[in-house]
């Protein structure tokens, strides 16, 4: 379902596009024909990882901004326009997060996560959303949420609420938008490690063994698994689905939430023992 060719005719703007899951998806649509175009704040790994693309076959351009700054949404989008033609999709990817204690945190720092992830989606969407309006062109949006958007979690609370709130706007604007032929839809990704997020949210290994045993598939996420998803939804086989969001996490959300899934470490040995019980009881 990949086939070569499969986002031709795309042009697609990826916030934080330089590194991390923004770089995996920039690199698999440009193999898969999009023409991309990376927006994030510092120049070197985007420019890296335009490189990258180019010397791959692909099409790639970049340009630095800060998705805080409305004006300075406007004008990369400006400038993307300039050099992979008229976009054609949206990945909010860009991101802001860390660990804290809620009541450690400053005003600022909410502020800081929120501004990241909630304002500068909006501002992204808003400003592509508008254009594409008024020219009468069909646009799509993909969001890049988390997991606990669907239950909240402790000490990412900035990011939680404002990773909730995107959310919100996909589903909302899918609904608004869809008279102009704009598809929103947004993935809840569980962990996949990269660098940035590692660093801010495993604080150690342990922790990180600990996180991966709990698994119910015992692993983290791939890259390329998360890529593809964006692609299938990116792409024209998507057309029908609009306001969703997919979670791509191997059940590791559901696996905390059900009340008997800690029995996931009960050893065979002890069912053994309690069926033997059991049947004895008979
Ligand atoms: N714990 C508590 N507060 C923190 C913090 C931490 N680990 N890191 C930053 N803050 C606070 C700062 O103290 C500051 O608040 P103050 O002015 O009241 O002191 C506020 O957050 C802003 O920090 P600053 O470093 O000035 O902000 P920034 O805008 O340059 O950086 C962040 C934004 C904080 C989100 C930073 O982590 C970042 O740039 N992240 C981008 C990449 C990323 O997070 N990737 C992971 C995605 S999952």
């Amino acid at each position: 379902m990949f086939e070569a060719g499969l986002l031709k005719g795309q042009s697609i703007l990826i916030t934080g596009g330089g590194t991390g899951l923004g770089r995996s998806m920039a690199l698999r649509c440009a193999e898969l024909g999009a023409k991309v175009f990376l927006a994030a704040r510092r120049e070197e790994p985007l420019r890296a990882t335009a490189e990258e693309i180019r010397k791959k076959g692909g099409a790639a351009a970049w340009g630095a901004c800060d998705v805080r700054d409305f004006a300075a949404v406007e004008k990369v989008i400006e400038q993307a326009e300039k050099e992979v033609g008229p976009v054609t999709a949206l990945v909010n990817n860009a991101a802001g997060n860390f660990v804290c204690p809620t009541e450690r945190l400053s005003p600022n720092a909410f502020a800081s996560v929120v501004g990241i992830v909630l304002n500068g989606s909006f501002h992204a969407t808003l400003a592509l959303g508008r254009r594409w309006i008024q020219a009468k062109r069909p646009g799509t949006v993909l969001n890049i949420l988390t997991t606990y958007v669907w239950t909240g979690s402790g000490f990412v609370v900035p990011s939680a609420c404002a990773k909730a709130g995107v959310l919100a706007l996909t589903r909302s604007l899918a609904v608004e938008w869809a008279r102009y032929k704009i598809r929103l839809n947004a993935i809840a990704p569980g962990a996949f490690p990269t660098e940035g997020a590692w660093g801010r949210v495993i604080p150690s290994a342990e922790y990180e063994e600990h996180h991966r045993r709990r698994h119910p598939m015992q692993r983290f996420g791939r890259h390329e698994e998360l890529a593809n998803l964006a692609v299938f939804l990116l792409s024209p086989q998507a057309g029908y689905i609009n306001g969703d969001c997919v979670t791509i996490d191997g059940g590791q959300w559901l696996r905390q939430g059900g009340q008997f899934n800690d029995l996931l470490e009960v050893p065979d040995a002890l069912w053994d023992e309690m069926e033997k019980a059991r049947k004895k009881a008979k």
